[in-house]
């Protein structure tokens, strides 16, 4: 399997620490948040990863990361020419570097601590690939994130991107599995109200064909949806490094 972290965007909603400065570079207690996805995917035992990003900043994640050797990673860097074109645009800029491997997709402000090893490993060994999702309990009322639906038997029923009335308080994380059909599936989707390719129009792709699965997991936060939740990661990072738990 191979990695894709996406730190493209336009981070509007942190302007004007966004002005010059890419989001994922922003700092989270003692490191860039761009780190956390990275430390994520060594730990889930990746070797080959490819970040996005926008031309803007390309360069400053090249002169901070350079080919990935502190983290024991081999980068690699793409160019999403419109920053704001969606994250399954994005997604589509593997196509060439994923060479028919499934992928593992982080998104850049993503911070947390689940081990994905096993879900890699599990997902290696499983012969019906198609796409997971990982989703955590939320107050998904605050229209901020994907919410996904599932029945008792943990089977996804649905998921539908920033709904106003949530059918779950299960919200999507910004982890996915992908198999190689992923790129096809890119291809057939459309642009939304928001002018964006959207991720949740992917997963629902794999729900139709009865490909989709999820997984709950206990601690994550989106460090780059507010300056309130920037400053609530910042606090728990630091709280649990000094704890010794990241
Ligand atoms: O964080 C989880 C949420 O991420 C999910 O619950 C939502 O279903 C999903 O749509 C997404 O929502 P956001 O509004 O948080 O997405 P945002 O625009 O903040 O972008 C998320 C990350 O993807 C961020 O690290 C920047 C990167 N990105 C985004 C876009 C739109 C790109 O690299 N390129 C893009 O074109």
């Amino acid at each position: 399997m191979k990695g894709v972290i996406l730190a493209g965007g336009l981070a509007t909603r942190l302007r004007p620490l966004t002005l010059v400065t890419n989001k994922h570079l922003l700092p989270v207690y003692h490191q860039p948040m761009i780190y956390f996805p990275l430390m994520a995917m060594k730990k889930a035992g990746i070797k080959e990863v490819l970040l996005t990003t926008s031309a803007d900043h390309a360069g400053h994640f090249a002169n901070l990361l350079k080919a990935g050797e502190d983290f024991d990673l081999k980068l690699y860097y793409a160019v999403q020419q419109n920053p704001k074109g969606g994250i399954s645009e994005a997604i589509n800029l593997a196509k060439e570097f994923a060479k028919h491997e499934p992928i593992l997709v982080l998104l850049g402000d993503n911070i947390f601590t689940f081990d994905l090893a096993r879900a890699v490993k599990w997902y290696e060994e499983n012969e019906n690939k198609g796409a997971v999702v990982f989703g955590v309990h939320k107050d998904t009322e605050s229209g901020q994130y994907g919410v996904i639906e599932v029945d008792n038997s943990g089977k996804v029923l649905s998921i539908e991107e920033k709904p106003q009335h949530p059918k779950s308080d299960i919200a999507q994380t910004g982890i996915y599995i992908y198999d190689e059909t992923v790129f096809a599936k890119i291809a057939g989707l459309s642009s939304s109200d928001r002018g964006e390719l959207e991720v949740t129009d992917l997963n629902n792709m794999y729900l139709t064909e009865g490909a989709l699965s999820c997984e709950v997991i206990d601690w994550w936060v989106d460090a780059g949806t507010s300056f309130d939740e920037l400053l609530a990661a910042n606090k728990q990072v630091a709280e649990m490094v000094k704890k010794g738990q990241l």
